[in-house]
């Protein structure tokens, strides 16, 4: 059987980090794709000259035009520009928008087929409109912010209690924003929910609250350690997984930015919520029971993602 196709969509930071896992992981053939010259090509090949040592059977090539993206089974986009420090993830909306136009087009004439993974940022409403950029089917197109803000809940949490990551489940929801909702009666730390391993004293009420926030601004930490970009390591390996559950069919559950028919009360946007991730793509949300504070907090982000909509409707009129 011919290897999967992944076409990466942006080269940059993240898009070199996905190409040097999908090729350790042997997940398929890497199209490396972007507009700078010379800089997809130079990953794929430094990658490809890497895969003798690390002894994976995996073709990589850089492409500057999307003829080379043809016949992809998942692309992960991640062109655009990301944030300095002092930037929020909307202050690039004008710039990335534009840049979401030109990707939908191409993906559109080249990968129609393909499950599409949105990463650049502002996640919510770039998938939103990458999704009618393109004129993929909903479920074919998602956004990847839940699984990293999720991994940064679930490594703080580690850090706090010395339990195994292997061992802790947490649950991002929400848009990917600093008033993302982080569900704290629905993470687990070895079967036990939060508010209950606060009960019996693996970390205190101060704590706990202290991470959520933590978790909130953990996009922010990087940035302003980092100076010239952002995180790329975490993204990467978030996406990857995301592609990894279309590829092999896992069916895992994982919180994506996700197409809303009536789920969670809300339609026609995109926001992060948990969805099984198989064959047909987003093939099933689940829907947590939430109480009065979350379903708040869930109402709150979301009005943050319809803000950015209407930004977005503000400069292209074809979005709806
Ligand atoms: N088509 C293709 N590639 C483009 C385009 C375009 N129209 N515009 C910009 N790019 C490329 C740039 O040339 C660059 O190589 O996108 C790449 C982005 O890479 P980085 O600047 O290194 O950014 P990165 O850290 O990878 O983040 C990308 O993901 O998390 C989000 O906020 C982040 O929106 C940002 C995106």
């Amino acid at each position: 059987m011919a290897r999967a196709k992944i076409a990466l969509i942006g080269a940059g930071m993240i898009g070199g980090t996905l190409a040097h896992i999908a090729a350790r992981e042997e997940l398929g053939d890497v199209i490396l794709f972007d507009i700078a010259e010379g800089t997809p090509q130079g990953k794929a090949l430094d990658i490809a000259e890497a895969s003798a040592v690390f002894g994976k059977d995996v073709a990589l090539k850089g492409a500057n035009a999307y003829e080379d993206i043809a016949g992809a089974d998942v692309c992960i986009v991640t062109a655009g520009v990301p944030r300095k420090p002092g930037m929020s993830r909307d202050d690039l909306l004008g710039i990335n928008l534009k840049v979401m136009k030109a990707v939908g087009e191409g993906i559109k004439a080249h990968a129609p087929n393909a499950f599409v993974i949105c990463i650049t940022n502002p996640l919510d409403a770039m998938v939103w409109a990458l999704q009618q950029f393109s004129g993929l089917p909903k479920e074919k197109v998602i956004g990847m912010a839940g699984v990293l803000d999720s991994a940064r809940f679930a490594y703080f949490l580690a850090e706090a209690t010395g339990v195994s990551v292997e061992d802790i489940h947490a649950w991002t929801l929400g848009g990917h924003g600093d008033d993302m909702v982080p569900m704290v009666r629905h993470s687990t730390v070895g079967g036990l929910p939060l508010p209950e391993l606060v009960k019996q004293g693996w970390l205190t009420q101060d704590k706990l609250d202290a991470i959520v926030e933590r978790t909130r601004k953990g996009g922010g930490e990087i940035v302003a350690l980092l100076k010239t970009g952002s995180a790329f390591y975490a993204p990467a390996e978030s996406a990857i997984a995301m592609a990894t559950s279309y590829l092999k069919d896992k069916k895992r559950v994982l919180p994506c930015a996700t197409y809303l028919s009536g789920q969670y009360g809300l339609n026609d946007l995109y926001v992060g919520v948990p969805v099984v991730i198989g064959a047909g793509g987003a093939e099933k949300i689940v829907e947590f029971e939430t109480n009065d504070a979350e379903k708040a907090m869930f109402a709150k982000s979301v009005e943050s993602v319809k803000g950015l909509m209407e930004a977005c409707k503000a400069i292209d009129s074809s979005l709806v």
